[in-house]
């Protein structure tokens, strides 16, 4: 692989299987409203850029009908290994091919750029050191008039409430240790010019909702997700000088009780951003 175009950032949540469960949950409270915006049409062939343990790959493998060329692109082969076998246990294992590689540098053949009707990428771009590279990738993907989807955080958006005790500081130094890698924590906002600036026409943007509140059957679900992003980015967090352990365990103390309290609610949304080829 050419240095220069591999993508070089290190991945602040790892492939350990704690990590692999966080991103397991976090599918089980996205992919529905996720596939929603994304309006598949049977028949497309789509290509899913830093697929992760592919959950969301194959549901979209699904909406396209199963027939269709799905291909998922994962930097670790940890997560392709681990993709590969939820497929099979799901007997799903010809719905998607996934293939090893750096969104940086995409590995398809060359009768297949600019073969793809949707290029999807999800979470991905607030992990790479230069996401306009990888949206220029997903465009040179797609045949005229395809479709770029791009799906991300904005670490700006993150409102919970009542505040838990310690959460500022963990949070800042969080949103710092994704700055400390090269990585862009409030790469949301920008998904409308990354398109443009891959050569893409934006067409719509919105938000998911990521939150929610005491009284919802997925709340604890989305505070675990919270806590188990901050667990899994602890070293990284650490091994700098943004925050020290014992205000590291204050603040997970602090949450454990938040997200049982009778009117904790988090407020927050991923963006989304939808572009498409020139005709
Ligand atoms: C937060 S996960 C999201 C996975 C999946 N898109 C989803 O929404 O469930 C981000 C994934 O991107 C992968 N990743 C990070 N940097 C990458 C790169 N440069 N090229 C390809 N994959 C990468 C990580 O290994 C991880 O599996």
């Amino acid at each position: 692989m050419n240095d220069e175009m591999s993508d070089t950032s290190e991945y602040i949540h790892g492939s350990s299987l704690e990590e692999q469960h966080r991103l397991s949950l976090l599918n089980e409270i996205l992919n529905e409203s996720c596939l929603r915006e994304l309006n598949l049409q049977p028949g497309e062939k789509v290509l899913d850029i830093g697929s992760g343990l592919g959950q969301f790959t194959r549901l979209m493998a699904q909406a396209v009908g199963g027939q269709a060329d799905v291909v998922g692109i994962e930097r670790d082969s940890g997560q392709i290994t681990q993709a590969r076998k939820l497929a099979e246990r799901s007997g799903e294992a010809g719905l998607v091919e996934f293939r090893e590689g750096d969104a940086a540098e995409v590995p398809l053949r060359s009768s297949e750029w600019g073969s793809f009707d949707v290029a999807h990428a999800r979470f991905l771009l607030e992990h790479v050191s230069q996401p306009e590279l990888v949206v220029k990738q997903m465009a040179r993907s797609v045949r005229a008039g395809g479709r770029v989807f791009i799906c991300d955080d904005d670490h700006g958006d993150f409102r919970p409430w009542p505040e838990p005790p310690g959460f500022p500081a963990i949070w800042q130094a969080y949103v710092g240790t994704f700055e400390t890698l090269g990585n862009d924590p409030y790469v949301g906002r920008k998904l409308v010019s990354l398109l443009v600036e891959a050569g893409l026409t934006p067409v719509r943007n919105g938000g998911v909702f990521f939150g929610g509140c005491a009284g919802d059957d997925r709340f604890d679900a989305t505070a675990n997700n919270l806590i188990a992003a901050f667990l899994g980015a602890k070293d990284a967090m650490l091994s700098g000088d943004l925050l020290d352990e014992k205000t590291f365990n204050t603040a997970i103390s602090g949450l454990v009780r938040w997200k049982s309290g009778a009117s904790s609610a988090l407020w927050y949304s991923a963006c989304f951003a939808e572009g498409m080829a020139p005709k």
